[in-house]
């Protein structure tokens, strides 16, 4: 088992600096969580303190922190830097999706355009507590419109805006928002003109709730504007007040509502409220990417999912970040775009997801080659378990060898990140999360809920007890928040993720729990069976389902892509299946492996199981919605080409 120990000179530079220290810290979280808590809160400047820094019980799935406190989150994410005297700092750095534009905003600016975005959304009828829908591509605005809902008190629900009409209605409707914010049409790598407007008057159609349409011009593209709804953002700023108070809210005031999908088909709205999402995700920001005043943090991800909301815009922005914002793809114009961007922006943290590793691993070096990586100092990944051969690409290739990577693990549902390793101070392991942050306490259950203890375990991964940015509810369903997380076992937080503890007590991820695949009585990780597919030389991704067998219940079938350039010999098979065996055991062997040019996945970039299952189990005449999949075109050929 390979693994890495913290450089040295990121450890002597580091705030946590040593495993000790972290022990020391983490120990201290665990006996005193109230006064940890209280203690990490100081990073955000209150209007008003706390009577009591938790009150919960998960038999009820109620929740809260810093019960009593005052506070705003656009005022922590800009006005203090401006009053402390950064205005003249930069906040955000957007690169465009094409390099011949990018924009830079400081503190200062950032305030202007904040109160007027405000002031407009006030214009238009928005009060406190009213739900604002976001519906952009990656332009300032979106970052802009964010705060400026949280400046008033407006809660705001960013639909990504790759989603169709039909899931923006849905989204609209479940939590009845006034307002739409929206753009003329959007940029994307080749694409050039994203009918977002076009698309968002397809939805309101049926969204009663909506009064207002408020619409960015981003290209100049002509769209049909409905005068007695639809306003122009350029001229709604241009006639606002300069000046917009932020709005006092309560830290159990919603912050915003994010969708994220369930095992049933109607998205779940994820609540967040303010006082202990700010806390949360600050300090995560700070400990995990190690934040040093000055330096130039970029997270890949899109705002329209929890890792742009907590990791492009709060968290960073409440520390006094550099943050970047990209428009494109990592593969426009050509797969060295990210390297390129990190070169021109000298950024020293990047933070991705490993479905854009593999992706661009699979292009090979000369891409990140061509440019200049000396300024990353720190890398991170999220999203899905990350497996040994991206992980030892991340590490050499980018990173060169000198960068700690954080693999962090969380959700949607917890607001931040929940189990990584801290820069400078875990050894890492490729694969691994490792350890758990500050306050959280973790833990591995049986399928009837036995705690399993000790190490060498494997099991379903609970949460013993709240972190403040733990989701507070499900929007307008508190029952279906209960259900989902605190039903399966009694008094914890269930993840939904499978995870094993290892002799030294780190944790691996190893898939959502319903991506376990049961053969011959042996539970098997879909994600380590792949881990070890992946270790293949020719091998880009595989992704591996359960197909039902007469003997053995179950028996694996695996999709497999292979990197550009390599050819399926006729012993690639038989090498793959050889791997698996060597790596997990002959019951893990894939019984059938088919070669795919490309995998279905979501816009977010997670394989969608569902369809291969079903592929796999010659279930195709009802492989289920295909809609929400980033290239639907896949399926086909998956289906035509099956074994
Ligand atoms: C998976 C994204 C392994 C996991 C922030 C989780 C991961 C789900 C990791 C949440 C990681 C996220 N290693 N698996 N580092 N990070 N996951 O809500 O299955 O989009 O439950 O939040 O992604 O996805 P979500």
């Amino acid at each position: 088992m390979k693994s890495f120990k913290p450089n040295k000179k990121i450890k002597d530079n580091a705030y946590v600096g040593s495993i000790e220290k972290y022990n020391e810290i983490y120990d201290y979280s665990i006996k005193n969580p109230e006064g940890f808590w209280a203690e990490q809160a100081e990073r955000i400047t209150w209007f008003k303190k706390w009577n009591k820094v938790w009150n919960w019980d998960f038999d009820k799935a109620d929740i809260s922190w810093y019960e009593g406190a005052e506070l705003n989150a656009c005022y922590n994410c800009v006005d203090r830097h401006v009053d402390n005297g950064y205005g003249n700092e930069i906040a955000l750095i957007w690169e465009g999706n094409d390099s011949s534009e990018s924009k830079k905003l400081s503190y200062n600016n950032l305030l202007t355009e904040v109160q007027l975005a405000a002031n407009s959304l006030k214009s238009l009828g928005v009060e406190k507590g009213d739900r604002v829908c976001i519906y952009m591509q990656m332009i300032p605005e979106l970052t802009i419109a964010l705060l400026a809902c949280a400046r008033i008190g407006a809660v705001h629900s960013v639909v990504f805006g790759a989603f169709s009409p039909d899931s923006l209605e849905s989204r609209i409707n479940d939590s009845e928002c006034k307002v739409l914010v929206t753009q003329d049409t959007g940029v994307r790598g080749t694409k050039n003109d994203i009918p977002m407007k076009a698309n968002a008057d397809k939805a309101v159609k049926n969204t009663p709730s909506i009064e207002k349409i408020l619409v960015v011009k981003r290209t100049g593209s002509p769209v049909e504007m409905e005068p007695s709804r639809d306003v122009w953002w350029h001229e709604a700023i241009a006639s606002a007040d300069s000046t917009c108070e932020p709005e006092i809210m309560n830290a159990e005031d919603p912050l915003f509502i994010l969708y994220t999908s369930g095992s049933t088909g109607k998205p779940k709205g994820v609540m967040h409220t303010t006082g202990g999402y700010m806390v949360y995700t600050s300090t995560t920001h700070h400990y995990i990417f190690d934040y040093k005043p000055g330096e130039i943090y970029w997270c890949t991800a899109d705002i329209g999912w929890i890792t742009g909301h907590s990791y492009i815009v709060y968290g960073p922005m409440a520390n006094r970040a550099v943050t970047v914002m990209f428009e494109g793809v990592p593969n426009y114009p050509d797969y060295g775009r990210f390297w390129e961007i990190v070169e021109k922006h000298k950024v020293n943290i990047f933070y991705t997801a490993p479905t854009a590793l593999r992706a661009l691993m699979k292009e090979g070096d000369d891409w990140p080659k061509k440019y200049n990586l000396e300024s990353l100092r720190l890398l991170g990944t999220v999203g899905e378990p990350i497996k040994e051969p991206e992980w030892m690409w991340y590490h050499s290739i980018i990173g060169n060898q000198k960068c700690p990577i954080v693999d962090t693990w969380w959700q949607t549902e917890t607001g931040g990140i929940m189990i990584t390793p801290l820069p400078g101070v875990t050894e890492t392991k490729p694969g691994s999360a490792t350890r758990p942050f500050f306050g959280v306490l973790p833990e591995l259950v049986d399928d009837d809920g036995n705690v399993l203890e000790g190490n060498n375990v494997e099991g379903n991964l609970v949460m013993q007890r709240p972190w403040p940015s733990i989701m507070r509810t499900v929007y307008g369903d508190h029952k279906r928040f209960f259900d989902t997380y605190f039903s399966r076992f009694p008094g914890k937080y269930f993840s939904g993720d499978g995870c094993k503890r290892d002799e030294n007590g780190y944790y691996w991820i190893t898939g959502r729990v319903d991506d376990v695949i049961i053969v011959s009585g042996h539970n098997l990780g879909t994600a380590e069976i792949e881990g070890s597919i992946g270790g293949h030389p020719d091998v880009a991704e595989a992704a591996v389902v359960g197909y039902p067998h007469d003997i053995k219940g179950n028996s694996i079938y695996a999709f497999v892509t292979l990197r550009t350039g390599r050819e399926i010999t006729e012993n690639t098979r038989t090498e793959i299946a050889k791997i698996v065996r060597a790596d997990i055991g002959p019951h893990a062997t894939p019984e059938k492996i088919q070669f795919t040019e490309g995998l279905p996945k979501t816009r977010s970039g997670k394989i969608m199981r569902r369809i291969l299952r079903n592929i796999a189990s010659d279930n195709i005449d009802d492989l289920g919605d295909i809609s929400t999949l980033a290239d639907p075109s896949v399926v086909e050929s998956l289906v035509n080409n099956r074994i």
